[in-house]
C-alpha cells in the first residue's frame, strides 16, 4: 500500500465484529486464558495484550500504521512528544554515559537535555552546529546516540540526515531523529540511515490541536551486537524484565522492545486507547492536509517578504534559505508550513504583531488546522540563555508562524492588519 492508503487502511484488520472504524479499547487490562497463557505473554513468548501500561489494541493499530508510514520494524507510543523524546535517549543511556545533539532543538527538548539529564549523571554534548564534523568533534566511547531534528523547530535548519548517519555509524553510535515538523509524507528519515525516529503527534498527525501524543519507531537498522563494549544490554540478560537478551532475541526490533519492557512499563507514559484513536482520525486526513497547509505557507510567506514593515522572512520554500538545497534533497520540492520573520523594529514591533493579530492564536503548538503565532524567545524558548538561543538558531525578534488551513486571504488580511497596528503601536 502506498503512503495515502496506509495512513487509513495500515494496522488495522476488524475482528468479528467487522467495525469499519478502529475501536476504543477502553479497558485496563485483557483477561488471562489460564496460567501457561498468561506465562507466555509476560515473558514475550506470544504476542497479546495483558495491562494497558503496556500495549493496548487500539493504539496498537495507531504503533503499526506509524511503523509503516516510516517504514520501521516497530514502534511505541507514548502520552507525548516529549515523552517520546526523552524515552528514546532513556533507552539507551545510564550515568556516566553522553550522547550528542544539535543545538537546534525545540525548547522543551533543549531543557531537557541541557539541565535535567545532567542531574542523572548523562551528560548530553551539544555541537556546535548541525554539520557532521561538529557533531562527529563531540564523540566518544561513552557516546551512545546523536539526536536530531530533521527539520529544526523553530530554526528551520534541515540536517545532512545521509551524511550525519554515515559518521555516526562509522563511529559505532546510532542516529535518533524527530521527525515531527516533516512528518512521514514529507521525509523518511530510515532512509536516509537514522536508526531511530520520534514523533509528536500532538502537532500534524492529530492535526486539531485537540490531543497530546508521541511515537518511538524502531528502524531496526543498527547493529547493536557489534557494539558489545556500547550497548552490552542489549546483549547481556535483562535484569528489569524476565533476563531477556534483546539482540539475539529480538534482533532487528532489540530498541523498540526494550523500549517497552523497560522504558513504558517503567514511566508508565501510556498513550490511552481515546488519545489514539483521536490519532488515527488524523493521520486519515494527513495526506491531504499537508498540501493545503503548504500552499498557504507559500502565500503567506510573498506576502511577508514583500511587506515593507517585514525585515526577513526564514522559509524553507525560498531559495535564499541557506538550507534550500538540503530542503531539496530531503523534502524534494514539498516545505513544512512553519515559518518565521522578524519586523522591523527588533523585538519590540515582534512582540506587537504578536499581540495584535486577531485570527492567528497565540499559544505553544503547531500544526493545528488553524493558524498560529509564537514568539519563541518569550515562550517555548524562554528558559534559554542569550548564548543558548543564538546556538539553538533563535533570534530575540523572531516570530514563528504556523500556517493552518483556512482561506490564506484571511491569513494574510490579519497579519497585514496586525503589521499596521503595529506600527501605529511605535509611533
Ligand atoms: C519537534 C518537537 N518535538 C517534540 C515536541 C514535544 O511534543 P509534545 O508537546 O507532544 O510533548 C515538540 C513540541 O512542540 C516539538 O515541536
Amino acid at each position: 500500500m502506498r503512503d495515502e492508503t496506509l495512513a487509513i487502511h495500515g494496522g488495522y484488520e476488524a475482528d468479528s465484529t467487522r467495525a469499519v472504524a478502529v475501536p476504543i479499547y477502553q479497558t485496563v487490562a485483557h483477561e488471562f486464558i489460564d496460567a501457561d497463557h498468561a506465562g507466555a505473554i509476560m515473558d514475550l513468548e506470544s504476542p497479546g495484550f495483558h495491562y494497558n501500561r503496556i500495549n493496548n489494541p487500539t493504539v496498537d493499530v495507531l504503533e503499526q500504521r506509524l511503523t509503516a508510514l516510516e517504514g520501521g520494524v516497530g514502534a511505541m507510543a507514548v502520552g507525548s512528544g516529549s515523552a517520546a523524546v526523552s524515552m528514546s535517549v532513556l533507552n539507551l543511556v545510564s550515568a556516566g554515559d553522553n550522547f550528542v545533539s544539535v543545538p537546534q532543538l525545540y525548547g522543551a527538548t533543549y531543557t531537557y537535555f541541557a539541565h535535567v539529564l545532567p542531574t542523572l549523571g548523562v551528560e548530553v554534548r551539544f555541537a556546535a552546529d548541525d554539520r557532521p564534523d561538529s557533531i562527529a568533534a563531540r564523540i566518544d566511547g561513552r557516546t551512545k546516540a546523536v539526536f536530531c531534528e530533521t527539520v529544526g523547530n523553530p530554526a528551520g535548519n534541515v540536517i545532512d540526515l545521509a551524511a550525519v548517519a554515515e559518521m555516526a555509524h562509522g563511529l559505532g553510535v546510532p542516529v535518533i531523529a524527530d521527525n515531527t515538523v516533516a512528518t512521514p509524507f514529507l521525509l523518511k528519515p530510515f532512509a536516509h540511515g537514522a536508526d531511530v525516529v520520534v514523533h509528536s503527534l500532538t502537532k500534524f498527525v492529530g492535526g486539531h490541536g485537540t490531543t497530546l501524543g508521541g511515537m518511538i519507531i524502531d528502524g531496526g537498522t543498527f547493529p547493536w551486537a557489534d557494539h558489545p563494549e556500547r550497548f552490552g544490554f542489549m546483549i547481556e540478560p535483562e535484569p528489569a524484565f524476565h533476563g531477556v537478551r534483546y539482540a539475539s532475541e529480538f534482533s532487528d526490533a532489540a530498541y523498540i522492545t526494550r523500549c517497552r519492557t523497560v522504558g513504558l512499563r517503567n514511566t508508565g507514559a501510556s498513550l490511552s486507547p481515546f488519545n489514539a484513536f483521536l490519532h488515527l482520525q488524523g493521520l486519515e486526513t494527513l495526506a491531504v492536509r499537508l498540501p493545503r497547509h503548504e500552499a498557504n505557507s507559500r502565500t503567506v510567506a510573498a506576502f511577508l517578504a514583500a511587506h515593507p514593515q517585514v525585515a526577513s522572512v526564514s522559509f524553507l520554500g525560498f531559495p535564499d534559505n541557506p538550507y534550500y538545497e538540503l530542503a531539496r534533497r530531503y523534502l524534494g520540492d514539498r516545505v513544512p508550513s512553519i515559518l518565521t520573520f522578524t519586523v522591523r523594529g527588533g523585538r519590540t514591533a515582534g512582540i506587537a504583531v504578536f499581540n495584535r493579530v486577531k485570527l492567528f492564536k497565540r499559544l505553544l503548538n503547531m500544526g493545528d488546522a488553524k493558524s498560529l503565532i509564537t514568539h519563541p524567545a518569550s515562550t517555548t524558548h524562554r528558559q534559554l540563555t542569550p548564548d543558548d538561543l543564538k546556538l539553538a538558531g533563535i533570534t530575540p525578534d523572531m516570530v514563528r508562524l504556523s500556517i493552518g488551513l483556512e482561506h490564506p486571504d484571511d491569513l494574510i488580511e490579519d497579519l497585514d492588519q496586525a503589521l499596521a497596528a503595529a506600527a501605529a503601536d511605535a509611533d
